[in-house]
């Protein structure tokens, strides 16, 4: 796309930004912000959560705090019933309750193929916002949810997997950052991101780029939701992950145990739906933000370290 030479559009330069900042003044920037797919669990209203959780999650990512969301919803009305729809509606209404954002309006299209999300309009004070583009030599990396969602609902489209072996898998797709963002602002973190669909691997190496530095990663560090592995055993693998793992593990340098790499890399590959935020935190800041999040009942895995090495590389051990 033409560049944006708009000086109040704040993060034109970032060409990953998880969401679009514009100021309004000088303690105020909106944050703005859309996002919308097909199911993936059969449960609508579980859907609706999980979807609306996902679309709010990039303006968590800056540091910023939602306030309005707008529906997009598309769904074959002349062949399912109508309350499929406002189950999904429902699940949406209640996830962004829960963010404490309004909900003004939307839009439904007719479509033989069912898409559910949000546009989403948050604020930030652009003094406090966090981007890609701060992490340092010798900064943490914090994960707040376990990967292997995209692996666990291609396992379940399989019927591999019925919804109440993975239930812990659902229930983190539907949970919002919200409680991660405060901590990640609280705590002075020198950068964020969610991992969506890119994945592990290629949300830290956008993050990684921005910042213009490396990263090493502790694979025995990294966690997973329960059934993610063994349905990765089975070849139960999403496109999105042999994609993601063919562009970013040129940027890899796997110093670990030969014989794990494969298994490991495509795990970390994985395409994750509503993941979690990866934060970079100054290490005399990490125990506080850890504690801090466990105040919020929010789970902090330490996966690795910040490291002098070219822009985006990813050493793995
Ligand atoms: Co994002
Ligand atoms: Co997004």
């Amino acid at each position: 796309m033409p560049a944006v030479e708009d000086p109040r559009y704040l993060n034109r330069e970032q060409h990953f930004a998880d969401a679009g900042v514009y100021r309004l003044d000088n303690d105020l920037a909106l944050v703005q912000t859309v996002d919308f797919f097909t199911p993936v669990v059969d449960d609508p209203y579980m859907f609706g959560q999980i979807a609306a959780a996902n679309s709010l999650s990039d303006v968590y990512a800056m540091g910023g705090k939602p306030l309005t969301a707008l529906n997009l919803i598309c769904f074959p009305s002349s062949c399912q019933p109508l309350e499929i729809m406002e189950r999904i509606l429902l699940g949406g209404f209640d996830k962004i309750q829960e963010a404490g954002a309004t909900l003004i309006g939307g839009h439904s299209v007719e479509d033989p193929e069912p898409k559910y999300g949000l546009a989403v309009t948050g604020v930030v004070d652009p003094h406090q916002m966090i981007t890609t583009a701060g992490a340092r030599p010798g900064d943490r990396l914090v994960l707040t949810k376990p990967l292997g969602t995209g692996i666990i609902t291609t396992a379940l489209k399989g019927e591999i997997f019925t919804e109440r072996e993975v239930q812990e898998a659902i229930r983190g797709m539907a949970a919002l950052n919200a409680a991660a963002s405060r901590a990640a602002v609280e705590q002075g973190a020198s950068a964020c991101t969610d991992i969506t669909g890119f994945g592990l691997l290629g949300h830290l190496h956008e993050l990684l780029l921005s910042s213009g530095i490396g990263a090493r990663l502790e694979s025995a560090a990294i966690p997973f939701y329960p059934g993610a592995r063994e349905a990765a055993d089975q070849g139960l693998i999403p496109g999105g992950a042999y994609r993601n793992l063919e562009y970013y593990q040129n940027y890899v340098q796997w110093l670990g145990d030969a014989a794990l790499r494969d298994d490991t890399l495509i795990l970390l590959a994985d395409p994750q739906t509503s993941g979690g935020l990866l934060i970079t935190v100054p290490p005399a800041r990490l125990e506080a933000m850890l504690a801090s999040l466990a105040q919020s009942g929010v789970t902090g895995w330490t996966i690795g370290t910040i490291e002098e090495a070219p822009a985006g590389t990813m050493i793995i051990v």
